[in-house]
């Protein structure tokens, strides 16, 4: 049976066509990120659908065999929509700091946010963008008749149906992680009507059937059904197997991640971790969210006008005795700082210094600021063996090699992340269509190669790292 995962990501669009366990056809339609003024992120739903249209087109003839479909989508983003399903405005994403000021009122007006919604206000959620939008532009949040997350834009689009699943509700600060149903004195307390919300599903349950003019559209089969996924992080989770208790990953893409699964909803409001509810019923996941995963590298290339691997295959050269900081603060941080403020730097430069150094800096930065996350965990979190590794960052030797060392863990390139989170939607779609059980999303991922930790050199440069954000705590 063939299944088809769309994954809405932030910077283009993959659908993954899988049959078994195997990906058998991939495409991408990329997208950009607008910023019209400084802190702000945005996308327009338009972009998307022709983002997913270019996506689908490039699997090729399979795709009119496909028998069902599942989304994975970047998660936090509010998709604002009038009573005949338009965009009030273009989607503020997840990494938008704008609404800063907001997460204040929102946490004076319910002081223990944190423990019930799994993660205490920050600007990148959703709920204070709503507050945000009622009063910078109430014309705009007057039209409000539905608020959802990006994938289910394209759900709506696609079947006609509103409805969300548990782990991108997770992300909006209005789930009542305990109890996996919406909160309506967290939506309140936000301008937000609960009415406005979609209902909710598990991963796998079925949201509605594609309809005829779109199918014909995409090349897929009519009235096929599509179920309804997950935020990409919990799909991400399932493209390694992340679906039993204990079972840990870090995802390196344009934000970074590192998640542990759990038996049971165990907040940390106070470290910024997130305790969310996983997509599959009767999990939550323990995660720090950094906004700046892999990002700081393809931003130091495009700055530098090389490709990344040029970029890294410089940094590999550096002189290690003279390799600066770099804090990869680029659009504030989540985890575990919760400081939208801060932004990122060079520090330490000097006369001798040149780009592999600078380039080596910023390596060393993500691994820096996922010791930090690690940490944020506690002393209890003691993972069994090599910690995999997914995204684009995870592809760089140097990488890897620098992250264990940091971590003073081993980590591995992980084989079952190659189609990341588009791949962990196509499974909830066999799950929806009882090709499988729950219980086979489970599985220890196939490692392509290990990492153990080498360079003690790093562990003092991880001191600086530390007392230079804390100078810089807030920005200036
Ligand atoms: C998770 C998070 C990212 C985004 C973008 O909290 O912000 O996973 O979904 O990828």
């Amino acid at each position: 049976m063939l299944v088809l995962g769309i994954d809405l990501g932030t910077s283009a669009v993959k659908a993954v066509l899988v049959e078994g366990e195997a990906i058998v056809a991939e495409g991408l339609g990329p997208l950009s990120v607008s910023s019209p003024r400084p802190g702000w992120s945005e996308q327009a739903p338009a972009d998307w659908l022709e983002a997913m249209r270019r996506a689908v087109a490039a699997l090729g003839p399979r795709r009119a065999d496909v028998a069902g479909i599942s989304l994975s989508g970047q998660m936090h983003g509010a998709v604002m929509l009038d009573a005949q399903n338009a965009p009030v405005r273009d989607c503020i994403l997840w990494n938008d700091s704008r609404a800063a000021a907001h997460c204040e009122v929102l946490e004076d007006r319910i002081p223990d946010i944190g423990m019930r919604a799994g993660v205490r206000p920050l600007p990148g959620f959703t709920a204070p963008k709503l507050l945000w939008l009622a009063e910078a532009e109430p014309e705009a949040h007057g039209r409000i008749a539905s608020v959802m997350l990006p994938k289910d834009y394209l759900a709506l689009w696609l079947t006609g149906e509103a409805g969300s699943d548990m782990s991108d509700a997770a992300g909006t600060l209005w789930l009542d992680q305990a109890s996996r149903a919406w909160d309506p004195a967290l939506a309140e307390a936000s301008a937000t009507d609960p009415a406005w919300l979609p209902p909710l599903r598990d991963g796998f349950a079925e949201v509605g059937k594609i309809r005829a003019e779109r199918a014909r559209e995409l090349g897929l089969p009519t009235g096929i059904p599509l179920f309804a996924g997950g935020g990409d992080a919990a799909t991400g989770a399932l493209s390694v197997g992340a679906a039993r208790p204990g079972a840990c990953f870090i995802s390196l893409g344009t934000s970074g991640q590192l998640l542990v699964v759990d038996a049971a909803y165990a907040p940390n409001p106070d470290e910024f971790v997130h305790a969310f509810a996983h997509t599959l019923p009767g999990l939550w996941y323990r995660m720090a969210a950094m906004l700046n995963g892999a990002r700081p590298m393809a931003w130091f290339a495009g700055v530098l006008g090389m490709e990344v691997e040029t970029m890294l295959a410089e940094a590999a050269r550096a002189d290690t005795s003279r390799v600066p900081l770099f804090l990869p603060y680029l659009t504030g941080e989540r985890s575990p700082h919760g400081d939208p403020a801060i932004r990122a730097g060079f520090y330490g430069l000097e006369d001798a210094t040149g780009r592999p150094e600078m380039a080596r800096a910023v390596v060393e930065a993500m691994a820096f600021m996922m010791r930090d996350a690690r940490d944020s965990f506690g002393a209890g979190f003691a993972p069994d063996g090599p910690i995999p590794v997914l995204g684009g960052g995870a592809q760089s030797d140097l990488v890897l090699g620098t992250l264990a060392s940091v971590l003073g863990h081993p980590v591995a390139r992980a084989e079952a992340g190659r189609g990341g989170p588009a791949y962990g939607a196509a499974r909830l779609a066999q799950v929806g269509l009882g090709e499988i059980s729950q219980s086979d999303l489970a599985f220890t991922p196939k490692l392509k190669k290990v990492f153990e930790p080498e360079t003690p050199r790093l562990e003092p440069r991880l001191a600086q790292f530390r007392e230079l954000y804390s100078r810089l705590r807030g920005g200036l």
